[in-house]
């Protein structure tokens, strides 16, 4: 039967991928997803397609359509697909295809895991895609740790933070590559931050 899977793929390395991630692939006719989604599944013998930000909804809206003609299609997700995911766009313009929503471990999870952090603990916050807003201000003060999908830029976001009034020696974290051989861990203070330069895939925590 044609269905769309929408499948998280986790952090990106492939121990964090699921036996049902995989199953969704396998079943699938088509595969679409980034380049590095796509690395996971460079074994599996299925057309694939590639996803970026500049041809997002045509893709989305291909996928759509391969399903309509009765096909099978895997839309791969980087971590979940409901947090900043893929999930959110499809469901505007799915319309009455049969959908199923495969989760994967998020990069937020994943964090809170590498730092030690209980996340019913946290506050959890993106800005993915929506650039700097004030909103952020309204929870950074209340005891709990914010671990926080940056919009693109660290350094963005710790500068807005600094012109804000927030003190320069707060403690942060920022966990890099969650899952790749190249990860980076950091445990610094805010203005430490500016001292490096991240890379996009970036989760910062702020105590
Ligand atoms: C489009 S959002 C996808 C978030 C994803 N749905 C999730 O649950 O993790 C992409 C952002 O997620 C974060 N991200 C994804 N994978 C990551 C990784 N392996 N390490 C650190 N951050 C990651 C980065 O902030 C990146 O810019």
């Amino acid at each position: 039967m044609s269905k769309l899977y929408i499948v998280g793929i986790g952090p990106g390395s492939r121990e964090y991928l699921t036996l049902k991630a995989i199953k969704a692939v396998e079943s699938s006719d088509m595969v679409i997803g980034s380049p590095r989604a796509l690395d996971l599944f460079d074994d599996v013998e299925v057309d694939q397609r590639e996803l970026g930000t500049e041809n997002m909804k045509t893709m989305l809206e291909f996928a759509v359509s391969r399903v309509r003609e009765g096909k099978s299609v895997s839309l791969l997700s980087t971590g979940d697909p409901g947090f900043s995911g893929v999930l959110k766009p499809v469901l505007k313009l799915s319309g009455d295809i049969e959908l199923e929503v495969i989760p994967g471990i998020s990069s937020v999870q994943m964090c809170a895991s590498k730092l030690q952090i209980p996340w019913d603990d946290a506050d959890l916050v993106t800005l993915h895609g929506k650039g700097i807003s004030n909103d952020i201000l309204k929870v950074l003060d209340n005891g709990r740790p914010t671990i926080i999908l940056p919009d693109f830029k660290v350094n963005e976001l710790a500068n807005y933070l600094l012109k804000e009034g927030f003190d320069p020696g707060r403690r942060v974290a920022v966990c890099e590559k969650l899952s790749y051989s190249d990860e980076k861990v950091m445990t610094i203070t805010l203005k430490d931050i500016l001292d490096y330069e991240f890379s996009y895939m970036c989760v910062m925590v702020v105590y």
